[in-house]
């Protein structure tokens, strides 16, 4: 019998059962039709009889032939029925998918691929929003620490856990968050999950229902919103002016609202701060409407004039506030952890969630974090990251003044990683021609537009700076101003 077993990589009997299974699925055999015996392959293909054996075993495993015997081999009669399948039909037809994934196509939700650290755009100047300092990490102490984790792994650190997270760093995220962010509570109220977007979606998942109400800030992060979106949600889009989300605009209180989103001590992406008094008339709408309120607290370590500001959540006498930190600013976005603390009452049904998602967030990070924080390199790294972030804003406000003066205005407190700037002088429709030109010359600028359900009237930019250093920060803006 002639097969063609040549051309193709690996053992020789794995060669003959691929030939063979080609042979097969191309009609070379009718169905129930008699194949040669091991020996007589054996001899055809000048190869050992067992070799063929075990390429005839493969095939008779996997239902494309049966065995009498060892020497009385049949194709198939199942192969008829896989020849009648037409395959390319099957691929031309478009999936039926569910409801929530249309609702998640509708809304483009998938970032483009320049976003992703592994296709770097050629920009030598890029003021993208959400990438921090990597390179002044403490990649050594961090590498360290892994390694450590990774030597003392036993048989119980590598099997299931639980979906709260590792138990010793919800311990020491709830001391981190009471001296940071003002809020008590205990460890069994935070649980760890896959960044702050997972949060987000298990959030959506506990209390939301297609149709419910949902409040956002407008403008507002739209990795949040998607989440809101899948579900069903109803947005309802709440202004924010210079004090943050403006309370006086929030729905009556009995329009059956479920959730309120919003951040803040640093508003995104606007970067007001909102006042002591506004986060109070928001809780107290919050009890009033029966609603829950998302706090959505991704920079707030990075305040570079006084402390930070204390958490909504450590407020909130009504236990209403769920509350997401992240490491992604403060450290780096692919390490994926973030955390929920949340009222009691959402507990078991967040975890339940989270086990039925993902079962658990992985614990080599969760481990080497804990070191981190008990080492107290977490805190030492946060202050010389605010420190040196503080600097690379300043320089980035005194280039645009300097470069383009009066026709910038700069929103936003003295917070975060980036600035949203307006452009006094340009119309909203000629923003993209302006990123186009400076991307020319290698600088990464963006729009605002993506953060807003309708677009503003006026033309804005959102500029990170945590990545670049101060050299960079001037260079990028001048070239920008050449351009210009
Ligand atoms: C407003 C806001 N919240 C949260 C996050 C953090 O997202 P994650 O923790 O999923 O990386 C970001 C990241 O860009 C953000 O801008």
């Amino acid at each position: 019998m002639l097969l063609s077993y040549q051309n193709t990589e690996g053992p020789l009997n794995r060669r003959i059962y691929i030939a063979m299974k080609v042979a097969i699925e191309a009609g070379r055999f009718g169905a129930d039709s008699r194949l040669p015996s091991t020996r007589t392959l054996a001899a055809d293909l000048k190869v050992s009889r067992n070799t063929v054996a075990l390429a005839y075993e493969q095939l008779v495993a996997e239902g494309y032939i049966v065995a009498r015997n060892r020497s009385m081999m049949r194709v198939s009669s199942a192969v008829a029925v896989t020849r009648r399948f037409k395959p390319i039909q099957l691929k031309r037809a478009k999936p039926k998918l569910s409801a929530q994934a249309g609702r998640v196509m509708e809304a483009s939700a998938l970032p483009p691929t320049s976003s992703f650290v592994t296709a770097p755009p050629p920009l030598h100047y890029d003021f993208r929003y959400g990438r921090p300092a990597i390179s002044e990490f403490p990649h050594d102490i961090w590498r360290k620490l892994l390694a450590a984790r990774l030597r003392q792994s036993s048989r119980g650190s590598l099997g299931y856990a639980s979906p709260a997270g590792y138990g010793p760093l919800r311990q020491a995220l709830s001391g981190y968050v009471s001296r940071a962010r003002g809020i008590s509570c205990n460890a069994e109220q935070i649980v760890i999950v896959n960044g702050s977007q997972q949060a987000f979606d298990l959030i959506a998942r506990l209390l939301i229902d297609p149709g419910d109400k949902v409040v956002i800030e407008e403008p507002h992060y739209h990795g949040s919103r998607l989440t809101f979106e899948a579900a069903g949600a109803k947005l309802i889009g709440v202004p924010v002016d210079a004090e943050g989300l403006d309370t006086t605009r929030l729905p009556v209180t009995s329009a059956g609202v479920r959730l309120c989103c919003v951040s803040p001590s640093h508003q995104f992406p606007t970067g007001v701060v909102m006042p002591l008094a506004r986060r109070l008339a928001l809780l107290e709408w919050t009890c009033r409407a029966g609603a829950w309120v998302v706090e959505d607290d991704y920079v707030s370590e990075f305040r570079y004039e006084g402390q930070p500001i204390e958490a909504l959540h450590a407020l909130d006498r009504g236990d209403r506030t769920i509350y997401v930190g992240t490491f992604s600013k403060i450290m780096f976005p692919s390490l994926r952890l973030a955390y929920v603390v949340l009222p009691s009452a959402l507990v078991e049904p967040f975890l339940a969630l989270k086990w039925v998602t993902d079962r658990y967030t992985t614990m080599l990070g969760q481990e080497a974090l804990t070191d981190l924080i008990a080492s107290g390199h977490f805190e030492r790294y946060l202050r010389r990251a605010c420190t040196r972030n503080a600097k690379r804003r300043r320089t980035l406000i005194g280039a645009l003044r300097e470069h383009f003066g009066e026709r910038v205005e700069i929103a936003g407190d003295n917070s975060g990683v980036h600035l949203l700037v307006w452009l006094n002088q340009i119309k909203p429709r000629d923003v993209e021609k302006i990123i186009a030109r400076a991307a020319r010359v290698g600088v990464g600028i963006y729009p605002i537009t993506p953060y807003y359900s309708k677009p503003p009237d006026r033309a804005g930019l959102l500029l990170g700076y945590a990545s670049l250093n101060e050299r960079e920060i001037r260079a990028g803006i001048r070239r920008l101003a050449d351009v210009l």
